[in-house]
């Protein structure tokens, strides 16, 4: 069965190991200098030098809430087209999730339903590319900046996508990226956080671990870091032991979005013009990393059986947030994109355990339109 996950490790597990082993060994595994060095490297590859190390994505996306003052009485705009990690953060600060539609042809939030959401309680508007590939930023910032309102970029699905050249995580207000098990590469858990302020970086550094500023403490006469904790916060942090696995992957990213770009353009090619396909929308001024290859198809759950009969796993992976209980209190009415788009999606595997003969199997099975 092709999977439609899988973890990455590189070839050389030693790779991996040898550097675990030394950390392991070494008598510190909580947060330490690798976490630093990881958090040094992931900002030189989005370009921005606010970068704060996380135990997840979810902790992420709570951190920038909080950072944007998001509490009872708010209301965040947001899709319902993701994982629920997205929006439970909003329920659990107390806000209102408003749901704003998506658009049919990529899944992500279409800004002209965001501009018409917006109320005199709205605080912040969260955005997810779906797959990987780039929401409409500039317009969701310039309508943000309009409104005087924060944009938090889930950015899980999207390590190593560009928009308009310049590589996500660096165009909005705060950007939280994931290095779950199944993500372009892992640290088994983990998330990052981007703030492009410095003030929320400081602050954000404090609140991940109990609101205590640990870089600048300083040991007092009996033997222990003195500090004044201010505001309580979290813990949040990322390890050693995490950053150590996430170190030895890091430098195989950029092969590992380029394996997944040249499997979707090969899909994007051999799926034109087949009735029961229809392909997702792409514009020259973004570029996908494809953590989801995604095609909208007639029949879904015979398409899903009939590929799987044919040893090839396919998942939707996501299931639209507002139909879930919790959730069950907020308006989730006129959203057509949305129905339309979670209707007949469906994602087929496309990371780097889809080599060519994987990529032929699953290209004949779709082109034959036998289900
Ligand atoms: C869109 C999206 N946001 C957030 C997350 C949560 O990431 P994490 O597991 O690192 O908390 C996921 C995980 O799959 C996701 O798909």
């Amino acid at each position: 069965m092709i999977p439609m996950h899988k973890v990455f490790m590189p070839e050389n597990i030693e790779e991996v190991i040898d550097p675990l082993r030394e950390i392991l060994k070494s008598g510190w595994i909580g947060e330490g200098n690798k976490v630093l060095e990881f958090e040094k490297q992931i900002g030189e590859f989005i370009g921005c030098r606010n970068i704060v190390a996380l135990n997840s994505c979810t902790s992420a996306l709570q951190l920038a809430l909080r950072l944007c003052g998001v509490g009872v009485g708010d209301e965040v705009i947001t899709t319902a087209m993701t994982c629920m990690a997205t929006n439970e953060p909003i329920v659990l600060t107390g806000a209102t999730p408003v749901w704003a539609d998506v658009q049919p042809g990529t899944g992500n939030i279409d800004p002209e339903s965001i501009r018409e959401k917006i109320g005199i309680r709205t605080k912040v508007i969260m955005v997810v590319h779906w797959g990987g590939y780039p929401c409409d930023l500039d317009e969701i910032n310039a309508i943000a900046q309009e409104h005087g309102l924060k944009v938090i970029e889930d950015c899980a699905h999207a390590w190593g996508s560009k928009y308009k050249d310049k590589i996500i995580g660096c165009h909005s207000d705060f950007a939280c990226f994931s290095t779950q098990a199944i993500k372009h590469f892992t640290t088994g858990d983990g998330g990052i956080l981007v703030c492009k302020n410095s003030e929320d970086y400081e602050r954000a550094r404090s609140l991940k671990w109990f609101g205590i500023d640990r870089e600048h403490r300083h040991e007092n006469n009996l033997g222990v870091a003195e500090w004044d904790i201010v505001e309580a916060g979290y813990k949040f942090h990322m390890n050693d032991i995490a950053a150590t696995i996430g170190l030895a992957q890091f430098p195989y990213l950029d092969d590992l979005v380029t394996k997944r770009q040249t499997n979707a353009a090969y899909f994007d090619e051999c799926f034109q013009n087949l009735p029961k396909v229809e392909l997702l929308n792409q514009s020259d001024d973004r570029k996908s990393s494809y953590w989801l290859y995604t095609i909208k198809v007639q029949d879904r759950e015979r398409f899903i059986k009939f590929m799987s009969h044919k040893g090839i796993s396919t998942s939707i992976v996501h299931a639209r947030n507002d139909k879930h209980s919790i959730f069950a209190n907020y308006n989730s009415t006129g959203l057509k994109g949305l129905d339309d788009f979670s209707k007949s999606m469906v994602c087929v595997p496309v990371g780097q355990w889809v080599g060519a003969d994987e990529r032929e199997k699953i290209v004949w099975a779709i082109k034959s339109q036998d289900w």
